[in-house]
């Protein structure tokens, strides 16, 4: 009889448990939420497992410190790590959570050495190549959750300019999760109407720039942290996608072998994930100034990588 599925979600900040209040809300499997901070993990968890009962889900949620009780994931989500404050770019915590992502990489491999890992973490194209050299799992295993949060924004942000259907905006944002992330204008619709027949150019411009910058805005905000439930339902979207074998058809941070000309980076690329993770990298055909922005993110991303390469 096939078993529960088993879902480490490595950091109990806010995005870490709101990940697992909605892997529970969608029985997606048993939980661990796995902290360094004694106490937050356990209760969270504790309080989460307490609400099963009156949201009907059948999820087995712990709390713990320890790996062990990691064992034999099918999914591990990494979340650890420190969150941007205003003013800082999500670079700025490179050295910081490069460091926790190399312990918690050694961990997953030793505990879950058949697990698909989604990284969270930032700067999170980084940290997912960290991840993959670290485990040395095969690179299907291992993805960055960063174009998906990029385009339910840049959607968001098109639906409300419209006045239509959030459900109705169809769109991907390709390449690296950061300032120059590509929002693909020519591959965005409403309802299979291409949004240039329905927006000026000033508007979608606009629109452009601001998703580009969306992380920022919500900082900008908090003030002591970053945003969790987009990012979170961005995380689970990727997570369904897996445990349910759905091969959907998302941007995903993926390692690349020479797709879109490059070669050994994580970057957000168009992906069909599902039950081996990402099964396909599909390639698209991209105008000369798409090719341009999307080759200037990847430009961003590598230079960061080039100040982790002595640390893994
Ligand atoms: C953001 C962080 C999670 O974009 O990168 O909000």
């Amino acid at each position: 009889m096939k078993r529960r599925n088993k879902i480490t979600i490595v950091g109990s900040g806010n995005v870490g448990a709101t990940c697992a209040h909605l892997a529970a809300l969608k029985e997606l499997g048993d939980i661990v939420l796995i902290d360094v901070i004694d106490g937050i993990p356990q209760g969270k968890a504790l309080d989460l497992q307490q609400s099963a009962p009156l949201e009907g889900f059948d999820c087995n949620i712990i709390g713990t410190n320890d790996y062990e009780a990691s064992t034999e994931s099918d999914l591990v989500i990494v979340t650890a790590g420190i969150a941007r404050k205003p003013g800082m770019s999500r670079d700025d915590l490179l050295n910081t959570n490069a460091k926790i992502a190399i312990e918690v990489a050694q961990n997953i491999a030793k505990y879950s050495p058949n697990a698909y890992v989604i990284c969270v973490s930032n700067p999170v194209d980084v940290i997912t190549y960290i991840t993959y050299k670290v485990t040395g799992f095969e690179s299907n295993r291992v993805m960055g959750m960063g174009g998906v949060l990029d385009s339910t924004r840049y959607r968001t942000f098109i639906a409300l300019e419209l006045g239509i259907s959030f459900e109705d905006v169809s769109a991907f944002v390709l390449g690296g999760h950061g300032d120059d992330m590509v929002p693909l204008v020519r591959y965005t619709y409403a309802g299979g109407i291409p949004i240039e027949k329905l927006l000026s150019k000033e508007r979608i411009d606009a629109i452009v720039e601001r998703t580009r910058k969306g992380g920022a805005e919500i900082v900008s905000y908090l003030k002591t942290g970053s945003a969790y439930y987009a990012p979170a339902a961005s995380v689970i979207q990727m997570a369904e996608a897996i445990l349910k074998d759905k091969k959907r058809l998302l941007p995903v941070s993926a390692y690349l072998k020479g797709e879109y000309g490059e070669s050994d980076i994580f970057a957000g690329v168009p992906v069909i994930i599902g039950g081996n993770g990402v099964e396909k990298i599909v390639e698209i055909d991209l105008t000369e100034d798409e090719i341009t922005a999307l080759n200037n993110s990847f430009e961003s991303v590598r230079k960061v990588l080039s100040k982790v390469n002595n640390l893994i």
